[in-house]
This record gives C-alpha cells, sequence and structure tokens, in this order.
C-alpha cells in the first residue's frame, strides 16, 4: 500500500478512543522493523523523521525512497504515514515537496499570531496535496535533537484558535516531555487535556514524549481524545541495550570485526519488541 496521509487513520482512531502510535525512525533498520511489526499486528502506523535524522538518512528524498521501496518490498498492506516530526517552517516546505504524506509544523515558539499565520498557509498546502498536518501549542519540554524546550502547558484558547485553522491533529503541552521524566515529574495535566478537547470539538489531540508514561497515564490520555502518542527514545534505549549486548558478548568474525548485518540485528528485534508492546497498550493492534 501506498503512503497515506495520517488523516483517516486518526479519526478512527479518535472515534474507536485508540491511538495510532508514531515512532520515529534513525537508520534503515529501525524502518523495517517498524513497519515488519505493524503489518504482523495489523496495526495503523506512522513513521516521525525529526530534521536532524532527516539529515542524517542522507536527506528527505532518499527517505522517502528508502520507505515506498519497503512498503513494497515487504508487502505492506496497514496504513502508513511518513510524517515530518517537529518541523521547521522551512523543513516542513521541503518534506512536502520530497513526498512526505503528513508534516508538522512546530510554530510553538513562535508569538501565537506569527503561529497562525504560518500554520494557515501549511493548512492550505496540505488540503490541496491531501497531506496531514500536526500543529503545536505549549512546547513539549525536554530535550529532542540538541532542542532544548521548558515543558509548558498549552492554553486550551490558543488551541482553539490553531485548531479552527483546519490543521488534523494538534499537538498541546501537557507537562509532557521529551526523553526520560525526571523522579520529581509532576505528572500528566489531564485537567488542562480535558478543557483543550472541550475547546478544541473533535480534533484528535497528540501526545509527545511516549517515553516513560506510566500506562494507567497513556490509557486516560487516550480516554480524553489522545489519538497520537510518539515514542523515540524508549526504541533509542532498547535499540542501544541490545548491540551492547551483542558487542559484550564478542560474536565477531574472528579478525574481520563485526559482520555489520549481525551487529544490527539484535537492536532492530528489540525495536521490534517496543514497538508491539507500545502497540498493544495503544490499543491499535488489529485497526488496519
Ligand atoms: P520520546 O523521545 O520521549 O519518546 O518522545 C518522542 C517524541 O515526542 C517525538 O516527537
Amino acid at each position: 500500500m501506498a503512503l497515506v496521509s495520517a488523516k483517516e487513520m486518526l479519526v478512527k482512531a479518535h472515534e474507536g478512543k485508540y491511538a495510532v502510535g508514531q515512532f520515529n525512525i534513525n537508520n534503515l533498520e529501525w524502518t523495517k522493523a517498524i513497519l515488519q511489526t505493524a503489518e504482523e499486528l495489523q496495526s495503523p502506523v506512522i513513521l516521525g523523521v525529526s530534521e536532524g535524522a532527516g539529515k542524517y538518512m542522507c536527506g528527505f528524498n532518499t527517505i522517502v525512497g528508502m520507505v515506498n521501496g519497503m512498503l513494497e518490498t515487504l508487502n505492506i498492506t496497514v496504513p502508513v504515514a511518513l510524517h515530518l516530526d517537529h518541523g521547521s517552517y522551512e523543513g516542513a516546505k521541503s518534506a512536502i515537496n520530497a513526498g512526505f504524506s503528513s508534516i508538522m509544523f512546530d510554530g510553538s515558539h513562535y508569538p501565537i499570531e506569527e503561529n497562525i499565520a504560518k500554520t494557515t498557509e501549511l493548512v492550505h498546502a496540505a488540503g490541496v496535496l491531501g497531506l496531514s498536518l500536526e500543529a503545536e501549542v505549549g512546547a513539549i519540554g525536554g530535550e529532542e535533537d540538541g532542542v532544548v524546550g521548558n515543558g509548558e502547558v498549552a492554553d486550551p484558547k490558543e488551541c482553539k484558535m490553531i485548531a479552527e485553522l483546519g490543521v488534523d491533529m494538534l499537538a498541546a503541552g501537557i507537562g509532557n516531555i521529551h526523553g526520560k521524566y525526571p523522579e520529581n515529574w509532576a505528572g500528566l495535566r489531564f485537567d488542562v487535556l480535558a478543557d483543550i478537547q472541550a475547546a478544541c470539538g473533535d480534533k484528535p489531540l497528540v501526545l509527545h514524549g511516549g517515553t516513560g508514561i506510566p500506562a494507567d497515564m497513556i490509557k486516560k490520555a487516550i480516554s480524553l481524545g489522545v489519538s497520537k502518542i510518539n515514542v523515540n527514545t524508549e526504541c533509542q534505549l532498547a535499540f542501544q541495550e541490545a548491540t551492547r549486548a551483542y558487542i559484550e558478548a564478542g560474536k565477531d568474525q574472528q579478525g574481520k570485526g563485526f559482520d555489520p548485518r549481525k551487529l544490527l540485528a539484535p537492536g532492530a528485534e528489540a525495536i521490534k519488541a517496543t514497538v508491539k508492546e507500545k502497540m498493544e497498550l495503544f490499543g491499535s493492534v488489529g485497526k488496519a
């Protein structure tokens, strides 16, 4: 199946009270592992690409080529969206030109008027091209790709303004942060989440920083309108641990070093296990 916009899968998830996982990709092995897991579990999936990961993987055109090739060669039948994660205004335009099927424009650091103006322009572009668009209000805290943000709690009135521009999904800060949560984390602001959903009608909401949020909080967030949950760090940690264990076990080819195809295989298996666990928790299994 060709890449699809995330709109339909998120509308269905919102109605059905489950969430679709966005799993960030960083190389070929991660991408393949996520697609194979989605197909095995018959779950819709969103592949997230940060601008930094885009540069690392040789640019958006390379990524589109790689993902489209895998969809065909692996016979992927479940809906897959290729989504720019935390895109800048310029980054959003290049991802659109390269053939991404979904875009996040993160204008949360602009004053609200500028966020509105830029988001409006991208809503029109995405509408014409049949792509889905995610906007953000209230910066998500923590560090991602070297960008450090302090966690903010979004203003429901600002969320309503952005939602009404016609975006397909809205990421709103509710105390969530990227990366590991500190010991003294206060938890998600469910009161604000409920106000945001009430202000935004039936707009699917997005929860960033999916790593390390306890299962009961994830379930509550989904019950309050969260339909897309982003996960990156947890896959990264799983990949790192499995790769380190493989190297420490010393399974090299005596004198020739590690076989690169075997070296990354345990990490890919660890990503599959993490993605499976998340899809089960989010309730997206069998929803393709
Ligand atoms: P984590 O790295 O905390 O899982 O967050 C991922 C994310 O929100 C990507 O946008």
